[in-house]
């Protein structure tokens, strides 16, 4: 029987190679893929269990919280709340972070994560994802700790909920891929070491924004419309992050939300959603940027943070640059 690597060997294998204490780690990272194993069954089921529509409350974005975005949130509050490695963690969902342990020599882990992206598709049955990012706690307050660049985190990765649910993360040694195996409720390592193509063949934005967009964005989708980088290109958007990001990681190509008028920093949150999947990117030989700058370089000032999100495959993420700054 070929014998399988289940996330967590895999992890604890990851760890013999790096600095990181191996045990906490790995017993961290099995909290997050023990909730997003409770969330996969829930959407697995769909409507049957009226996990379908609003909860009713608005999140601190000011936008209506799906019961699905509850029940996410719950179930990681839940799952990592007592793990004594973490010192806090850090939610779409909530304000605040949420403090579990105090004693800074106890607490050494911050999880910052976007617990259901991609809720307005959530009803439609269209893919939509877990976002996680790892933070080390340092001494002092711990809103420093949490206010870092994104180039200190410890760890990323995301889950995508589709016809099969994927988890791919990296701890900065490589990309690394795993199918959710139900009938041993093991994610099993599917994909080693991933690259992300030198270039692709889509672009993916949501067009109906273009209007709104600075204008060097406008010319760079002109320019990839005229097949100005040598190649024909395509459009998908699916207007689930996690899910324009794993094809764009899988085939190349270049995802782009831009500043809008009605969003002039972005839409995409930075901590939770720009960060992660630019570690990810940038680990698998992409490249991640908010228009101007490297995502992993920004310096954030709130946990909300909102950016303007670019990542793709170099050969259009240069092509953008070149045009962005210009
Ligand atoms: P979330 O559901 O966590 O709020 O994230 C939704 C985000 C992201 O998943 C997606 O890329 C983007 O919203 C789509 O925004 P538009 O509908 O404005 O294109
Ligand atoms: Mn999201
Ligand atoms: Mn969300």
């Amino acid at each position: 029987m070929a014998m399988i690597t289940t996330v967590q060997q895999h992890i604890l294998q990851e760890q013999r190679e790096q600095k990181e204490a191996s045990g906490t780690f790995s017993w961290l990272l099995s909290g997050i893929t023990l909730a997003t194993k409770m969330v996969e069954a829930k959407i697995r089921a769909g409507g049957l269990t009226g996990m379908y529509g609003a909860a009713g409350a608005e999140n601190v974005q000011g936008e209506q919280q799906q019961k699905l975005d509850v029940y996410a949130n719950e179930a990681l509050l839940h799952c990592l709340g007592m793990r004594d490695s973490v010192a806090a963690l850090v939610s779409e969902e909530d304000e605040e972070p949420v403090r579990i342990n105090r004693d800074p020599d106890g607490g050494k882990y911050i999880i910052v994560f976007d617990p259901l992206d991609g809720s307005s598709n959530i009803d439609v049955n269209v893919n939509v994802g877990t976002i996680f990012s790892v933070l080390r706690r340092a001494p002092g307050e711990l809103e420093a700790s949490i206010l870092r660049p994104g180039y200190q985190q410890v760890a990323a990765g995301y889950v995508v909920y589709g016809p099969s649910t994927v988890l791919v993360y990296t701890t900065g040694n490589g990309v690394h891929g795993f199918t959710l195996d139900n009938s041993i409720g093991a994610y099993v390592l599917s994909a080693e070491r991933m690259r992300m193509p030198e270039q692709g063949t889509y672009y993916s934005v949501n067009e109906a924004h273009a209007a709104e967009w600075p204008g060097a964005y406008r010319a760079y989708v002109d320019r990839l419309r005229a097949g100005g980088l040598g190649r024909e290109y395509s459009s998908r958007y699916i207007g689930s992050l996690v899910a324009d990001f794993h094809r764009t990681l899988l085939k190349g190509g270049v995802f782009l939300y831009p500043p809008t008028t009605k969003q002039p920093k972005g839409k995409l949150r930075l901590l939770y959603e720009a960060n992660p999947l630019a570690m990810i990117a940038e680990q698998a030989g992409g490249m991640a940027t908010d228009g101007a700058g490297r995502v992993l370089d920004i310096v954030p000032e709130g946990i909300h943070q909102r950016t303007s999100f670019c990542v793709g495959s170099r050969v259009e993420m240069e092509a953008l640059a070149e045009g962005v700054r210009a």
